[in-house]
């Protein structure tokens, strides 16, 4: 979908204007094509003494082969071990670290602290210090997005330090474009990693997603057979002409079927009777209304859609134990689901709920050595964005640190991130695809 403000504050012309009058200038954020490398560019790192996972960040930046920075020059990425801070009196190694570094970092870049579960920490004073880099990261990410550049938090559990290289990799790449200001746990899994072809991480995996005919879905679909999935797209009957030629494009196949038909929930697990190595419940509607003004179906339907069919599927696959070890449930929850927001008490409930689902299967399936996340889509472009009237459209795109919406792709690609079988330590996130939204941050 154009964004024609963005076309006009950064034409040759009246670029100096804009700037001049103060107003956001969205810069274009770099995005990831085939065959790049996984970042371009030199990447700066160091650490708080005593740090932990120094050893693992240069080993994971030699296997991507990242450029190291010198003492000068422009940055695309500064990582920062903080996992050494046990006091809040420490947490200056970080001001040392970004007081000089922040100036070099380029455009679209990336700045990574890595930090402790506060809780992992097991006294006072260091979990206090560990909760304090969240308040760095959040604040980082609104100074330098201007730029196009994010910022994370990833918190490294004691014990998974092998189980960081996927989300290293997808934070520091521009798969990870429109994500910013977040918090990232990384646990110890209790099965071990399996080999990896990262140039195709899901090749041999059969994915299911709904809602795959078009918008979100369609692009979830094309990612994941990009990575080597064959991909069963799954739509309501009504869209299956569309949903036949998205399947066919990306060499997958569809099933036409309505999630909330009382047969659905059989008919899927009867279809992926050999088995399945990731879920993505995309499907989705908004129905507005304020709750004053909600009749009792137009409640009850959406629900149906975004929350109840999914526990229902989710029950009868796990019943025919037929999610494989390793396997993935991803959902596709909502800011609104985080921040709320007027004339969609339904919406945000049902993904408010979609949260809770996470939380709540999070521990079980790390049991079967499998895991389920959220991401959580702010603005993003799509038809449903691109019918909004103009007003609430544009403040929808501008209230962000990166000042403009995100693309179908950012949400796959983080989506993808989600169900790498490299990916066993990410269990039980919500990964907001925002741009760092102010709203709920
Ligand atoms: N677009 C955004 O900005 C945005 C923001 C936050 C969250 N989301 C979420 O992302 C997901 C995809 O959104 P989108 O913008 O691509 O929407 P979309 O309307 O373009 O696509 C939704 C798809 O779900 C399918 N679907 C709806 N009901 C179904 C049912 N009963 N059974 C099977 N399929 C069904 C539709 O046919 C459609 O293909 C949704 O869950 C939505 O809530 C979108």
């Amino acid at each position: 979908m154009s964004d024609t403000y963005t076309q006009i504050v950064n034409a040759p012309v009246l670029s100096n204007l804009a700037s001049s009058l103060g107003l956001p200038q969205p810069v274009e954020l770099d995005r990831f094509g085939p065959g790049q490398p996984v970042i371009k560019g030199p990447v700066l790192t160091s650490g708080a003494p005593e740090g932990r996972l120094r050893p693992a960040i240069s080993a994971i930046l030699d296997s991507i082969g990242a450029e190291r920075a010198g003492l000068e020059g422009p940055a695309k990425a500064l990582v920062f071990d903080a996992t050494g801070i046990a006091d809040s009196t420490q947490l200056v190694e970080l001001q040392r670290f970004f007081y000089p570094a922040v100036p070099r970092l380029s455009r679209s870049g990336r700045a990574i602290v890595l930090g402790s579960p506060p809780r992992s920490t097991g006294g006072v004073r260091a979990h206090t210090a560990q909760r304090a880099l969240e308040g760095f990261v959040r604040s980082l990410g609104k100074e330098i997005g201007g730029r196009g550049s994010t910022a994370q938090l990833v918190q490294v559990e004691p014990g998974a330090e092998g189980e960081l290289e996927s989300t290293l990799r997808y934070l520091l790449s521009p798969r990870s474009a429109f994500v910013s200001g977040q918090v990232i746990r990384v646990g110890v899994p209790v099965t071990s990693r399996p080999d990896i072809n990262w140039d195709l991480p899901l090749a041999g995996l059969t994915a299911l997603v709904t809602g795959a005919s078009r918008g979100i879905g369609e692009s979830i679909a094309a990612t994941l057979a990009r990575d080597g999935a064959t991909v069963v797209g799954l739509d309501i009957p009504a869209a299956g002409a569309q949903l036949d030629e998205v399947t066919s494009r990306i060499g997958g196949r569809s099933l036409a079927l309505d999630i909330t038909s009382p047969e659905a929930p059989d008919a899927i697990a009867r279809d992926l009777g050999d088995g399945i190595d990731v879920i993505v419940h995309n499907a989705g509607v908004t129905l507005d209304r304020t709750i004053a003004k909600m009749p009792e179906d137009r409640w009850s339907k959406l629900m149906e859609i975004n929350l109840s069919s999914e526990e229902r599927i989710n029950d009868a696959i796990l019943a025919a134990d037929l999610l494989s070890q390793n396997g993935r449930i991803v959902c596709v929850s909502s800011m609104s689901g985080i921040a709320g927001n007027s004339g969609q008490t339904n919406y945000a409930a049902s993904k408010a709920g979609v949260i809770g689902m996470v939380e709540a299967m999070a521990p079980d399936l790390a049991h079967r050595g499998a895991t389920i996340n959220a991401v959580a889509p702010g603005f993003i472009e799509t038809q449903m964005t691109a019918a909004m009237p103009f007003g609430p459209r544009e403040v929808g795109r501008r209230l962000n640190s990166l000042s403009q919406g995100g693309r179908p792709v950012d949400v796959a690609e983080t989506i993808a991130w989600f169900a790498s079988p490299a990916s066993t330590g990410v269990n039980g996130n919500v990964v907001r695809v925002c741009g760092q939204n102010l709203l709920g941050a």
